[in-house]
């Protein structure tokens, strides 16, 4: 099926906006990209190009920009246009534009936890035993009344900070007065929801949708903690590989989760009347006995799950996401996968995911390009100099025929990258070698 030229304006500065464009701009259907504001990485390639005088935040003047370079095409990266209701401003104020990404309705999947669970138990769809709580006293003579492990989650966005899993009665009581009185959070804490501690291997699936078929990429597994063996504090993201093994998730299991968890998740989002266009991700936990659960929806791409993701994927991404918003996906299934393995590991400022220091320079030898990329997060070209400017800087992703050439491949990669307090993760998919 003729699909039009696209003029694209993506939305976002990192690791995940950088592969985002990396993969559309090799498309023969994609003319030009504009990158608000865009990073280092997507400033050097060809047809990208950066803004940095529009703010993210500002939708009428990113729609009176889109108007004058005849953008046809919207790409919102990170979640927080997508729950500001982006999607809905541009259709209503940029004719002819065709938006990838949810409504402002279909954004509360991941803008509000209680209304995500919600939806689940509504839906029937497998996730961890909850109660939701907008009353302080409330929730802490739940807490006082149960007697399994919890976790605490903030209702609404916070920057991937809002989930305490304590290891005492003590730290709940504490996790839950930091987010209902306190209000660490600020209005992300109106409410919580308190639930079941799961156990298990975790995974993330990224599903294409135009609101009634799906298209899942393999599934990835991010690393969050900053140290190695899962130790220290969260961070965005220090690394993911791709696709997971048979152990932690088999063919068959896929199988089941598309029908039971993501084929339900995206009907059920149409039957509410918030039909979903765009990429769905679903953070599963793998559980021994009672297999997967939800522990999470985002309405956008994973960072940095998409810099594994994206090229083990064959089929055009462009091509993709522009079926994605005519509802006619089922046109260009099934997608092709490549049957390699990707890996990508993150380097951070030192410091990272506390305070770290910003404007550092930073020097890139040349790498295998047919095998390896480097994906920018945090840096910035100032006066031809590339410099750092936020935590996670940059990354090295790989393909190789297995998981094992993909990362080692991956680490020379890691080589390639130079700059003063540079650190990152030295077991970035070990759990998938095991
Ligand atoms: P979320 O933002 O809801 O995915 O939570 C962030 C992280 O907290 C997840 O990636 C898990 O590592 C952990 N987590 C969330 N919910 C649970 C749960 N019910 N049991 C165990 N770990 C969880
Ligand atoms: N990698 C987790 C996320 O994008 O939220």
């Amino acid at each position: 099926m003729a699909i039009d030229k696209l003029t694209v304006l993506l939305i976002g500065n990192g690791g995940r906006e950088h592969a985002l464009s990396w993969k559309l701009a090799q498309s023969p259907h994609v003319e030009h990209i504009y990158v608000v504001p865009g990073n280092g990485g997507t400033e050097l390639l060809q047809n990208v190009t950066n803004i940095s005088n529009i703010s993210q935040e500002d939708f009428p003047a990113l729609a009176s920009f889109a108007k004058e370079k005849k953008v046809n095409f919207l790409i919102p990266g990170p979640e927080a246009p997508l729950v500001a209701g982006i999607t809905d401003f541009f259709q209503q104020n940029v004719p002819g534009i065709r938006v990838f990404g949810p409504s402002k309705a279909a954004a509360r999947m991941e803008g509000s936890k209680t209304f995500s669970k919600d939806f689940m138990k509504e839906y029937n769809i497998p996730t961890a035993a909850y109660e939701n709580f907008s009353d302080f006293e409330a929730a802490k003579r739940y807490l006082d009344a149960i007697d399994h492990d919890v976790v605490i989650k903030a209702d609404g966005l916070a920057a991937g900070k809002g989930v305490i899993i304590p290891q005492t009665k003590e730290e709940a009581h504490a996790a839950l007065k930091d987010i209902m009185l306190t209000r660490e959070f600020g209005d992300a804490g109106n409410s919580v929801v308190i639930e079941e501690f799961l156990e298990g291997e975790e995974c993330s699936i990224l599903t294409f949708s135009d609101g009634h078929v799906i298209a899942s990429l393999p599934p990835a597994q991010d690393h969050k903690r900053i140290g190695d063996g899962d130790t220290g504090p969260n961070t965005g993201g220090m690394g993911t590989y791709a696709p997971c093994p048979d152990r932690v998730i088999s063919k068959s299991q896929l199988e089941h989760i598309n029908k039971t968890i993501l084929q339900p998740t995206i009907d059920g989002m149409r039957k509410s009347g918030y039909t979903f266009v765009g990429c769905l991700f679903t953070g599963l936990m793998m559980t021994p006995n009672k297999g997967a659960k939800v522990l999470e929806y985002n309405v956008r791409f994973g960072d940095p799950e998409t810099q594994s993701v994206l090229p083990l994927l064959s089929t055009d991404l462009a091509e993709l996401m522009y079926h994605c918003t005519t509802a006619t996906l089922s046109s260009v299934l099934p997608i092709q996968i490549s049957s390699q393995s990707a890996a990508t590991v993150v380097v951070a400022a030192g410091g990272y995911p506390g305070t770290y220091a910003k404007g550092t320079p930073i020097t890139l030898d040349a790498v295998a390009q047919d095998t390896t990329t480097i994906f920018h997060a945090g840096t910035v070209v100032k006066d031809g100099k590339l410099l750092t400017s936020g935590g996670r800087v940059i990354a090295a992703t790989a393909t190789g025929a297995d998981l094992a050439e993909a990362v080692k491949r991956a680490y020379e990669g890691v080589k390639s990258i130079h700059f003063n307090g540079m650190q990152f993760r030295s077991d970035i998919a070990a759990k998938g070698l095991k």
